[in-house]
């Protein structure tokens, strides 16, 4: 920020100093008079910041005056679970991945008030990318557990902000999930719209694979390699999927406070279904509209805003595709009302066409034979819990977090006469995939379903749960009954 107004400052002076004919027009800047009035802008009153936690944002600022702002915010070191089965020790700024969001406006001066809970093993500090000072508040800001900084600053300059901690490492600190967003609305607000929310990308690096349970530590190579086992949206795989899926209402305006903690990734911001009809670039003054696709570095931020038009379920994912499908950067906005087929008919025809391309893919088997020691179960409580995870982590995006499926799309696995008439045909499904058109329920399939490469204590594990689940027959599945259909 400071460099930036310098640069201006000597291109500025630059200018002026080129041709004195033009001199007069300097003296007029109209940014520098908008700069200087932002920076007279009066505080009377004090008030406390309001805080969220994501998927959620404090009430807009609308009208309100410029005020001593009070932010409040305490470093948590924490336990969390990544996926299903997977441990990580998150620090945060406020108890979540993303930090709590804070809502300022255009002349605020925001009173800054850094917490170190006592429990915290490490100092931390923050620098605020809407801070016009050294480091962005870090230099002011490095706090031991078991203590307090303040410092305070003058908002200046409208837009989205990421924050994040810059103690070093610094790359560790972020990967471990320090940063947040924080936005500073124009003189009288912006916009009114209907939704609001807070969505965060981050990149995170395990010791272990993708989905290897237990306690997973930080991995500094992979980091700075920037090969991350996970790339997820609000610190955890499914943090919006399933009941957590942001909700709204067909012809409601959305708009969305994306940001990009990095530390490693830039993402390519989409919404499976819809088009933006508004795109703040990079989270500053500059609007693009009807965008599909929105470029969010590392350490930046957008606001997008669209209206929806239709229900359905709409998938958020980073568009390099393999993170949302693989390693968790997808979430769910679920639309509820009227239908309107003028605008999306559904499915008109279904009709079969098989060239080439039909046949069933593998997922890559690398890795599943070295696994080295499987945890196994060893009863049935065991078998349910790690047959969920297991199911969270890889069927869960088809098949639906309650087993519903997706009409049209994929079958339903709760109550579905199709699962409970044959448990070897299921086990036969899950290893060696499925095309090609079933009834289940008395309605017609015709996907595919990619071979799964699950261990048999993996199959077992998922299909003792999905049998044990949503009303199915309760069936119980062995590792010997898994290993006689491979064999078969
Ligand atoms: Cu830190």
């Amino acid at each position: 920020m400071t460099l930036t107004f310098k640069k201006n400052l000597v291109t500025k002076m630059l200018l002026c100093l080129g041709g004195v004919v033009f001199l007069s027009g300097c003296v007029n800047d109209q940014s520098d008079k908008k700069y200087n009035d932002t920076v007279d802008i009066p505080v009377n009153q004090e008030m406390i910041a309001e805080l969220t936690s994501p998927p959620f944002v404090p009430t807009p600022v609308g009208k309100r005056m410029a005020k001593k702002l009070i932010v409040d915010l305490e470093i948590q070191e924490r336990e969390g679970e990544m996926t299903g089965g997977v441990k990580y020790v998150y620090w945060t700024f406020g108890g979540t991945v993303p930090g709590s969001f804070i809502r300022t406006r255009v002349g605020d001066e925001v009173e800054f008030h850094l917490k170190n809970h006592p429990d915290n093993k490490l100092p931390h500090n923050i620098d605020l990318h809407a801070v016009n000072g050294p480091g962005g508040g870090a230099e002011s800001s490095f706090v031991a557990p078991g203590h307090e900084k303040v410092f305070s600053f003058k908002v200046l300059n409208p837009g989205l902000y990421v924050y994040h901690c810059a103690t070093a490492p610094v790359g560790m600190h972020i990967a471990n999930g320090m940063y947040g967003l924080i936005l500073v609305e124009p003189e009288g607000g912006l916009e009114p719209v209907d939704k609001e929310y807070y969505i965060m990308q981050g990149d995170f690096y395990t010791e272990g694979k993708y989905g290897e349970r237990g306690l997973q530590a930080f991995d500094m190579q992979k980091a700075i390699n920037e090969t991350p086992d996970y790339v997820v949206f609000n610190g955890h795989v499914g943090a919006m999927t399933g009941d957590n899926a942001l909700t709204a209402k067909v012809g409601e305006k959305i708009r969305l406070f994306v940001g990009n903690g990095g530390p490693g990734l830039v993402s390519s911001f989409h919404v499976i279904g819809e088009i933006f009809d508004k795109v703040h670039i990079e989270g500053g003054s500059m609007i693009n509209e009807n965008v599909q696709t929105t470029m969010i570095p590392a350490g930046g931020a957008a606001i997008v805003e669209f209206r929806v038009d239709v229900p359905g379920t709409f998938i958020l994912v980073d568009h390099s595709i393999f993170r949302a499908f693989n390693k968790g950067a997808l979430a769910m906005l679920k639309v509820e009302g009227e239908e309107n087929k003028a605008i999306y008919s559904g499915e008109i025809r279904d009709g079969i066409y098989l060239p080439e391309g039909g046949a069933i893919q593998s997922m890559p088997t690398d890795g599943v034979k070295k696994e080295k020691e499987e945890v196994k179960a060893f009863t049935f409580e065991e078998r349910m819990k790690f047959g969920k995870d297991k199911f969270t982590a890889t069927c869960v995006a088809c098949h639906q977090a309650n087993g519903q499926g997706i009409p049209g799309a994929f079958p339903p696995l709760a109550k579905s006469d199709y699962l409970n008439a044959d448990v070897n045909r299921a086990i036969d499904i899950v290893l060696h995939g499925k095309t090609g058109e079933i009834t289940v329920n008395g309605k017609k399939y015709n996907s595919v379903m990619t071979a799964q490469a699950l261990s048999d204590e993996d199959v077992t594990n998922v299909l003792t749960y999905v049998y044990n689940s949503w009303g199915n027959s309760k069936k119980e599945v062995t590792p010997e009954m898994v290993q006689a259909v491979r064999n078969k």
